[in-house]
């Protein structure tokens, strides 16, 4: 049986991450993930986190399975910190392995709804979301997002587009930090879509993977909670992977806010999911997650450690910006001071970026995109340099 499987296709972020470690020049320099590193390259354990894993490890009573949708306190405090008070009634939502399983998730729930319904992508996203769609046999569309000349929105581009969305319809929109661009919506912008997509009667569905690394924890869900006010269904799939430093232990939340009478149904459909998929969620990062929104001392050490993880990525794109200014003699990658998140969109050829890694041993996805966070003070002047030999 097996003889008969084909190659899949290699995913592209995954496959830079192996180039790198094949990589023996000791002078290489990692952009490609999205996950936050030290000044010293390290992807540390959160303060709160560890002091969390220690209460834990002395109060633990047991590792009997945890409720099929995860913990209600998890979900609760996830449904909280994303959208703030007064969504009980309306917030059916589970558990599940980190953001992609809470994307993958929203997904069959929307496949279990409507066959029919086209899910739309903004151009570009993250490479997994057009993957897993097509995987699951979906209909699929995009809509414009980036301008490749701005490396801001294309806004009247995606109006356009969106205007082409139809009732029923899934509309995929980045929460915050947009993956790869690092180029989003002001609030302005999101009322105007939010507006289109109301009249037209599509479902948002919201993927937040970078909650508190753009403009701040509250600020970044701002967006989020537009929509969660403006619909009568909206999916949102969370990540807790960057912004508490867990991401192998897999922690994210699918939240379907749904009209106060079809909440059970909807629930009891997210509950059979998870049975079908992999029965119970994981629950030691749930539970890490849950100790430390609980507790008003963990969540402040939480939140400034959080907040100097964000003012440290906001630094790098100022330093950046200032090197590229001077490296180029020009104000082409002003951008990269203005986008949000860990990531920037620098609107390089493949060429380039096959260039910048095999003569300066600079890894970036092959779109240009680069994770700011794999940057510290030594390694921005090269970095500008070396874009600058290859951009002129
Ligand atoms: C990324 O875009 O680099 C992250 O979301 C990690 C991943 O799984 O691709």
């Amino acid at each position: 049986m097996l003889e008969t499987l084909n190659p899949q296709p290699q995913d592209k972020i995954l496959q830079l991450i192996a180039m790198y470690r094949d990589d023996p020049r000791t002078t290489k320099i990692d952009l490609g993930v999205g996950v936050y590193k030290d000044a010293t390259g390290l992807t540390p354990v959160m303060r709160a986190v560890k002091t969390a894993e220690k209460m834990l490890w002395e109060t633990e009573t047991t590792k009997t399975y945890t409720g099929l949708a995860g913990e209600p306190a998890y979900n609760a405090a996830m449904v909280s910190m994303i959208l703030g008070e007064g969504y009980a009634d309306r917030a059916a939502s589970v558990a599940t392995p980190g953001g992609t399983g809470a994307i993958r998730q929203a997904l069959e729930l929307i496949q279990l709804a409507n066959p029919k319904a086209t899910v739309w992508l903004s151009n570009p996203t993250w490479p997994n979301h057009p993957s897993i769609i097509k995987y699951l046999g979906m209909p699929m569309a995009e809509y414009r997002y980036f301008d490749a000349a701005t490396r801001g929105i294309d806004f009247a581009g995606l109006m356009d587009g969106l205007g082409k969305v139809r009732a029923g319809d899934a509309v995929l929109l980045h929460g915050c930090c947009h993956n790869p661009t690092g180029a989003n919506l002001s609030m302005d912008q999101w009322r105007q879509v939010v507006a289109l997509l109301a009249k037209i009667g599509a479902v948002p569905f919201v993927d937040l993977a970078y909650q508190g690394f753009g403009d701040g924890l509250e600020e970044d869900a701002e967006a989020t909670r537009l929509v969660a006010a403006s619909f009568p269904e909206v999916l949102i799939a969370a990540s807790c992977s960057k912004n508490f430093g867990i991401y192998r232990e897999r922690t994210g939340v699918l939240i379907a806010l749904t009209q106060p009478d079809r909440k059970a149904v909807v629930q009891g459909n997210l509950n059979f999911l998870n049975r079908q998929n992999y029965s119970f969620p994981p629950d030691h990062g749930a539970r890490l997650v849950t100790m430390i929104l609980q507790d008003d001392a963990l969540r402040a050490d939480w939140k400034s450690e959080l907040e100097e993880v964000r003012l440290n990525m906001l630094s790098l794109r100022q330093s950046l910006a200032d090197a590229l200014r001077r490296a180029t003699n020009s104000d082409r990658f002003d951008f990269v001071a203005t986008h949000r998140g860990m990531f920037s969109r620098l609107g390089l050829s493949e060429a380039q970026v096959n260039v910048l890694r095999e003569q300066h041993g600079i890894y970036m996805v092959g779109d240009s995109r680069i994770n700011i966070a794999g940057l510290n003070a030594r390694t921005v002047p090269i970095l500008a340099a070396a874009i600058a030999s290859v951009a002129g």
